[in-house]
């Protein structure tokens, strides 16, 4: 979704905000620009077009654009086609003030007839535009005054950045809804949407909380409210490095973390597993033994793959701990009444702590006196420092669009939250320190399960021209089947549906003949035969069958057409395996259809807006 850095420094600002431009092309972006203020006799200079960011490095370098303080936007469309006039920067009538939005304006449309009325020339169609002539209009002196007057007219999410030719050296950010942090560098400050944008020049960062309004200049930055009394922040220093969110040799980023699944379900459990007492240690839940105790029920709100996960960690909770779980979409969990039933814990999870409707749910579930905890991937993200505690997944950034090992890791944290809960509800010592065991024995089978590789390729081979695909499975591999197809469908643009194995022969079986292959999970677990009777009707109709299913399997000869072998471990865990294959078999499809693998059209990583 919608990228922003600025710079206010000493350095030449252009060709920083075009290398955090591109740094931030992963998050999705359908266009993009820049304006600087500082360096040109007319104060202010901005360069836009709909396309790649490349485009705008190449049309920089044609036509040099000075100064030592910007603001830079890749755009994500909502209110308006994918054009140069929609791109930001936007300005006000007299080009004096630029400015970057992230979020939604959700009066555009008023503020934008009463601007009109007043005399304003709006030559956009977004609603961003309206909030630069805001600006222009409001009265006050200084670039903050300005902006925090005209925030006061305006409903919905921003997270924005914003110059003025008359107080050149000058960034005013806003937050409310949308993410912003600052860069604290050595005599230069940058500001941006996510970290990944400025580490190449500090890991010194500041998250805004909503409401603040901070203001930059090379000397140094403060942070404000709406009334203008001094806010203080904490400085934190990002933990990762550069080379976590470059390719190192692989061809795509998803490739590269799908790979990176041994290590990164090794991070996870890092230090959280207790083999003698067969539970687990997870310190970040905030939460004392006694409230632990106290919750009767728990309620997922998540969003896509995280959603998924979620559904995998019902399995797995209900299982291990016999609480309740229910799984909400946030989005529609969000707009219905809530329940408020006491002992509720609910769980967000969200890999970039980010998505505006996960995040809402789980303020709505707080307003109604739930307890609330995150397993999110982003340190600092709005989603971890709202929760009241929870466990980062330690999996590194995520740049691939089409997440991969934060929904492995999603699927270790539920299980290690599980395994805690269970003990305190009766799970045996035993079946407690077994599951720790072959918890530790994971990152291992990942990395044999990646040896499959080079029969997903083949398969891959055989199915990449295929117009549409089933995903089938049962109990824990159900989910695993919406995710192998959700996968296929984010990078490949082919259809693909995912269902409970049983029940399609309540409608999708009429779909089945040679033209669509089906893709079955199939480790072997309690409901494995039941399963392979389900391969078996597929099978009489014509269809072509891919099974991922566990080493050893040999009896499935002569049902399916291909088998993908994934290592044994307990058939809880096994989703952590299975996933991998169909992670895989999207991937090489969609190189096979030359497809776009880490930027998707019309996706985003991190999805700000609901
Ligand atoms: C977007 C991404 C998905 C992701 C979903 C939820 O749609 O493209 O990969 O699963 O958002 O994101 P979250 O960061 O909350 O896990």
């Amino acid at each position: 979704m919608c990228g922003i850095v600025g710079y206010t420094g000493h350095r030449d600002a252009a060709p920083l905000l075009l290398e955090g431009l591109q740094r931030l092309e992963y998050r999705g972006y359908d266009s993009a620009g820049l304006a600087l203020v500082g360096g040109n006799r007319d104060g202010l200079v901005v360069r836009k077009l709909a396309g790649r960011v490349a485009g705008l490095v190449g049309q920089v370098a044609g036509e040099p654009v000075v100064g030592n303080t910007g603001i830079a936007h890749t755009r994500w469309a909502t209110h308006g086609a994918p054009t140069q006039g929609n791109a930001h920067p936007h300005v006000d009538c007299d080009r004096r003030i630029a400015l970057v939005h992230n979020g939604i304006i959700e009066n555009a449309d008023v503020l934008r007839a009463a601007l009109e009325q007043a005399g304003h020339r709006l030559t956009t169609e977004t609603d961003t535009e309206t909030l630069a002539h805001l600006i222009e209009d409001a009265k006050a002196d200084s670039l903050e005054e300005r902006v925090i007057a005209a925030l006061e007219h305006v409903d919905g999410t921003y997270g924005l950045a914003v110059v003025s030719a008359d107080e050149p050296g000058k960034i005013v950010v806003a937050r409310r809804g949308s993410p912003v942090l600052l860069g604290i560098g050595n005599g230069e400050l940058f500001v941006a949407s996510d970290a990944s944008a400025i580490l190449e020049h500090t890991r010194s960062v500041v998250y805004l909380n909503d409401g603040d309004i901070a203001v930059l200049t090379p000397t140094g930055y403060h942070i404000v409210d709406s009334e203008s009394h001094v806010q203080v922040r904490a400085v934190d220093d990002v933990a990762w490095d550069l080379e976590a969110i470059e390719l190192g040799g692989y061809p795509h980023f998803m490739l590269k973390e799908i790979c990176e699944q041994p290590e990164t379900v090794r991070s996870t459990l890092r230090g959280r597993l207790l083999f003698e007492q067969g539970c687990a240690r997870l310190n970040g839940l905030n939460l004392a033994p006694q409230a632990l105790a106290e919750i009767r029920r728990i309620v997922i709100v998540a969003c896509g793959t995280s959603w998924h996960a979620g559904l995998v960690g019902r399995h797995i909770i209900e299982a291990l701990a016999r609480l309740p779980v229910v799984v909400e979409y946030a989005s529609e969990y969000r707009y219905r009444p809530q329940l408020g039933l006491p002992g509720t814990l609910t769980l967000a999870i969200s890999q970039s702590g980010e998505t505006a409707d996960t995040l809402e749910a789980m303020r709505a579930a707080r307003a109604a006196g739930s307890r609330v905890l995150g397993i999110v991937n982003v340190v600092g993200s709005t989603i971890a420092r709202e929760a009241e505690g929870g466990i980062y997944l330690h999996a590194g950034p995520e740049i691939g669009v089409a997440s991969t090992k934060a929904f492995t890791s999603q699927i270790v944290a539920l299980t290690l939250l599980a395994l805690l809960l269970g003990r305190q509800r009766g799970l045996s010592l035993e079946v407690g320190q077994d599951l720790a065991c072959r918890l530790a024995q994971l990152p291992g089978l990942v990395d044999r399960t990646l040896a499959l590789e080079p029969q997903v390729k083949a398969i891959a081979q055989e199915f990449a021209d295929a117009r549409n695909f089933l995903y089938l499975g049962r109990g824990v591999s159900f989910p695993v089947a919406l995710e192998g197809a959700l996968k296929l469908k984010e990078i490949s643009y082919i259809h693909a549906e995912g269902y409970p194995a049983a029940e399609m022969k309540h409608g999708p079986i009429a779909l089945i003949d040679a033209d669509m292959p089906a893709v079955f999970v199939a480790p072997r677990d309690d409901v494995y035969q039941k399963v392979v009777s389900n391969m078996q009707e597929v099978k009489a109709r014509g269809g072509r069958i891919v099974a991922v299913t566990t080493e050893g399997n040999g009896e499935l000869r002569g049902v399916v057409d291909y088998q993908l072998q994934v290592p044994a471990t307990a058939p809880l865990l096994s989703a952590i395996l299975t996933a991998i294959p169909l992670q895989l078999l999207a991937y090489h499809i969609a190189v096979l259809r030359g497809c776009d693998v880490d930027r998707p059209r019309n996706l985003a990583k991190s999805v700000t807006v609901e």
